[in-house]
């Protein structure tokens, strides 16, 4: 069984709500998945030693939630390289923190991200019965990947 750390922010409970989808399909894919909020995992040494990583960040002006940038820089120290990674976040019109967090975790972490790309989901669908089982599947395929 591998581990995976959820990390995620959220102001009104929607990219919430994803995350502990999300961690269901890890484990229906017979995965450890362990949920925490960006404050819970301030250290270097809270972010080490898991398997498999998924962060998630609504959109607020374009951007990553507050406090999200300057945390990928610890995360960067906590040797999450090759690693299985995934992105998430809800949104209303634009949409940009997922494939922000992706693209840093790919490119700069040089992580193994899932083939799907990140899970950009607006908040109306997030609240549709669509959106648990597509966060599920996204959580399963991570599991997956990770064997
Ligand atoms: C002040 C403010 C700014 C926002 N900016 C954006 C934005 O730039 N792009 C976007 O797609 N959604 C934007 N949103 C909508 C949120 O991303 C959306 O409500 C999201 O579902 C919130 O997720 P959360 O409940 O996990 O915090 C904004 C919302 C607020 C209140």
């Amino acid at each position: 069984m591998k581990k995976f750390l959820v990390v995620y922010v959220s102001r009104t409970g929607k990219t919430k709500k994803m995350a502990e989808w999300i961690a269901e399909g890890l484990r229906f894919a017979g995965q450890e998945a362990v949920l925490k909020t960006l404050p819970q995992v301030r250290e270097v040494a809270d972010i080490q030693g898991y398997d498999g990583y998924v962060l998630g960040s609504p959109t607020y002006h374009k951007a990553m939630i507050e406090g999200f940038n300057s945390w990928l820089f610890k995360a960067q120290r906590a040797g999450v390289e090759g690693k299985v990674g995934g992105a998430f976040g809800s949104h209303t019109h634009s949409g940009e923190a997922p494939g922000i967090l992706h693209d840093t975790m790919r490119h700069v972490f040089k992580m193994n991200m899932v083939d799907l790309g990140a899970l950009t989901m607006e908040e109306r669908v997030v609240d549709s019965p669509e959106g648990m089982p597509a966060c599920q599947q996204f959580g399963r395929a991570l599991g997956e990947r990770a064997g």
